[in-house]
């Protein structure tokens, strides 16, 4: 049956560059046969974590974001670094679906990508994610597909100008995929 990847970008705005390069790696992971599962943080409108909340009981998006997860084999993240971390949108989806049940991230793959106006393309962010997540139980693809000058990096149309990075990205995809696979 067909690989099933839940994908998420860490940044909200409409002009994301984060946005644009999830986009590209859905693009591909469809291309392979993958049934891909689009998270927007936009649409799917999280409170901030707060004990008293979930003492309450998990707020309906931290369900359904538990559930979205449970159903994929795999994880595609594409998220920018903020102050050198981890977007707080993110690490709050990431802590409320952490919670609340059984461990929804454990024993599955991720790969990660992040894209930044800076010289050094969210590799800070993405070695701290590679902590959260591995604390999780989940299982991280060793690269870390960075695109830096992020501004300066995509087309009109989206599409990534270089070419060869556009073979990397593809390559990430296909690391997943055949993880999931086995
Ligand atoms: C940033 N930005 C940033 N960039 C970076 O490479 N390292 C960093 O530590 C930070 N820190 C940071 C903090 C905050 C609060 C913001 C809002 C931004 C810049 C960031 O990479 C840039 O805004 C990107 O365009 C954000 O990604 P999206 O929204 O284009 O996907």
């Amino acid at each position: 049956s067909a690989p099933r990847i839940i994908a998420i970008s860490g940044s909200l705005r409409t002009g994301s560059f984060n946005r644009k390069l999830l986009a590209l790696l859905v693009e591909q992971a469809r291309a392979k046969g993958a049934e891909v599962d689009v998270v927007d943080l936009k649409v799917l409108v999280l409170p901030i974590y707060d004990g008293d909340i979930e003492a309450q009981g998990l707020p309906p998006p931290a369900v359904e974001l538990r559930e979205r997860i449970s159903k994929a084999q795999g994880l595609l993240i594409s998220s920018p670094e903020y102050n050198a971390s981890i977007p707080g949108s993110l690490k709050n989806a990431i802590d409320w679906a952490s919670r609340g049940g059984p461990n929804v991230f454990k024993g599955k793959w991720a790969a990660l990508a992040g894209a930044s106006p800076g010289m050094f393309g969210t590799v800070r962010m993405q070695a701290h994610l590679r902590q959260s997540l591995t604390h999780l139980g989940m299982n991280l693809l060793p690269d870390q597909f960075l695109v830096s000058h992020a501004d300066q990096a995509f087309t009109e149309e989206g599409r990534l100008k270089d070419e060869s990075r556009l073979k990397s990205l593809e390559g990430l995809v296909t690391g997943l995929i055949a993880r999931i696979q086995g």
